[in-house]
């Protein structure tokens, strides 16, 4: 028995040793450039490169965690590898900049081989030369005209939030409770269903819980590194993520042709006929000849792309604020001096700057998007170093906006950091929870308008506390979108309006 473990553990150093030296032979570049970043090399085992190193320490595997682990042993930059895929973690403003602009690193990186069994065929994915027309198209959903046209919706739904948070109990997941809000505020406006009295609800619902559940269900997949993505959706564990999707695809289908049953003729659109939401640029005959296939990959990649990172901020920005009550007294002056005892306006928006920038500050410190990736196509000069063709680069937004180098003090939830006379002083690429360059988040300008909306009629209706004393506190982790692992404590009390 002895001898028999005693050979195959022969048989593993020998295949491990081989798969090393077959790396160092074919991927020389890659292996050269990984070594000059931090100079260690741990052995690399197939399919699963040097990341069981985070497993060994018996923390939930997944990204944020994997490189928090690795940024405490190892320092950053540092080097990843999935399989013999390299990732180079990089926590550099400049060369973040460099990278995010670089038209030779429009796609994404091979990690998010995970995500393509949802996204194959959506923008998030899609490559570089399919990406950029399909891109200037959706964009005409995001202009500033359509989003001023979300105000109402928008308003209205921030006053149910008013009612609805009236009942939030101790217990209530804020993550999941404020998903459903974003949800709904993007599903009435991209979807065009404004003003409209008969919605299709059971269907809006279903498709709204099928994109929290098929999120969570991918969690599962992502924080699983040990069994490849192409096997997990094969096998048990994955039957739940395989069911959700089917179900989907289903939903989807019942929603376009209720939607394409109340579509819009182009004359009825004012202005720009190309400006319209999304749903209504996803189901015109010029998108849908050419993508048909790709169509329920989008409507789901965007519903899910606008749900969970701006549920996720605006659970963070009144976390935040209860914890910080000279912060949220700025933001309830400010909001009585520009509203008033009036209802908002779309014209006040613009005004409320105090409000903005908190939203900014909670984007920094907590950026729900804490890293993404992307595939250098050819060699890149980042500055000091060139990172080898085909070698993938991770940008890390939360320690870029968490380093003292770019920001003074960088754990002190100081909103005055992004009021306008401020601006000039933050260092170009060392804020970037949408990401930057052309490739950056579509959705941007739409989340902002949202949780600036939100946050001021919240504050305007309710005293926020919470027993959380430090941000050093939250215990972060991340695999789609970052969460804290911990329950998150927050209170709303009415404001006393006499
Ligand atoms: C606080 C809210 C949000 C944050 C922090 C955020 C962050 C990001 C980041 C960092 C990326 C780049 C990801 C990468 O390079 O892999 C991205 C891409 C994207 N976001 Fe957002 N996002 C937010 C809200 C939204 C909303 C509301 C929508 C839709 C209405 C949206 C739709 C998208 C899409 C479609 C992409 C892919 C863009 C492309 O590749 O061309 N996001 N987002």
């Amino acid at each position: 028995m002895l001898l028999f473990v005693f050979k195959v553990l022969c048989w593993f150093v020998f295949l491990v040793a081989a798969y090393n030296l077959g790396l160092i032979v074919f991927r020389y570049r890659h292996v050269k450039f990984a070594w000059n970043t931090n100079g260690y090399w741990a052995p690399l085992l197939p399919f699963i490169g040097n990341t069981y190193l985070a497993v060994l320490t018996g923390r939930r595997v997944n990204m944020l965690t994997t490189l928090l682990w690795a940024e405490r042993y190892f320092g950053l930059p540092c080097s990843f590898w999935f399989s013999y895929k390299y990732h180079y973690m990089c926590n550099n403003a400049e060369e973040a900049k460099i990278v995010l602009n670089h038209p030779k690193c429009l796609n994404k990186a091979q990690l998010y081989g995970d995500v393509q069994y949802l996204f194959r065929n959506s923008l998030l994915l899609i490559d570089a030369e399919k990406w950029k027309p399909r891109r200037r198209y959706l964009r005409n959903g995001f202009k500033s005209n359509i989003l001023k046209s979300f105000f109402p919706t928008f308003y209205q739904q921030s006053c149910y939030l008013v009612e609805e948070i009236k009942n939030v109990g101790p217990e209530q997941d804020l993550y999941k409770f404020f998903n459903k809000y974003a949800f709904m505020n993007f599903f009435l406006t991209s979807f065009g269903y404004q003003g409209e009295e008969d919605l299709d609800l059971v269907n809006i619902k279903k498709f709204g819980a099928l994109i929290d559940s098929i999120q969570d269900e991918f969690v599962k997949l992502l924080a699983n590194p040990l069994i490849p993505a192409f096997i997990w959706i094969r096998i048990p564990p994955g039957a739940q993520l395989r069911a959700h999707r089917a179900e989907i695809g289903k939903v989807i289908k019942l929603i376009i042709q209720d939607k394409k049953k109340r579509k819009l003729q182009v004359s009825e659109y004012v202005g720009n006929p190309n400006e319209r939401p999304l749903v209504d640029l996803l189901l015109s005959d010029a998108y849908e000849k050419e993508y048909e296939d790709e169509l329920y990959e989008e409507f789901t990649l965007f519903a899910g792309a606008a749900t969970d990172t701006t549920g996720h901020t605006l659970a963070f920005c009144f976390t935040l604020l209860g914890m910080f009550p000279d912060i949220q007294r700025k933001v309830y002056e400010e909001v009585m001096e520009v509203v008033g005892d009036h209802t908002i306006q779309e014209a006040n928006i613009q005004n409320l700057r105090y409000t903005e920038a908190v939203v900014s500050e909670v984007l920094r410190i907590l950026p729900t998007i804490p890293l993404y990736g992307r595939y250098c196509e050819e060699d890149i000069d980042i500055g000091t170093k060139v990172v080898p063709k085909g070698a993938n680069v991770f940008i890390s937004a939360f320690h870029i906006q968490r380093n003292p180098d770019y920001w003074e003090d960088p754990l002190k939830f100081d909103p005055t950091r992004f009021l306008p006379e401020n601006m000039s002083k933050i260092i170009p690429g060392s804020y970037l929870p949408f990401s930057a360059g052309p490739r950056n988040c579509i959705g941007q300008g739409m989340a902002t308008i949202l949780m600036k909306i939100t946050v001021a009629n919240i504050v305007k209706n309710f005293e926020i506390t919470s027993k959380h004393k430090s941000i050093k506190e939250f215990k972060l982790e991340s695999c789609i979108s970052m969460k804290t692992l911990n329950h998150l404590d927050c209170h709303f009390t009415p404001r006393d309006k006499a």
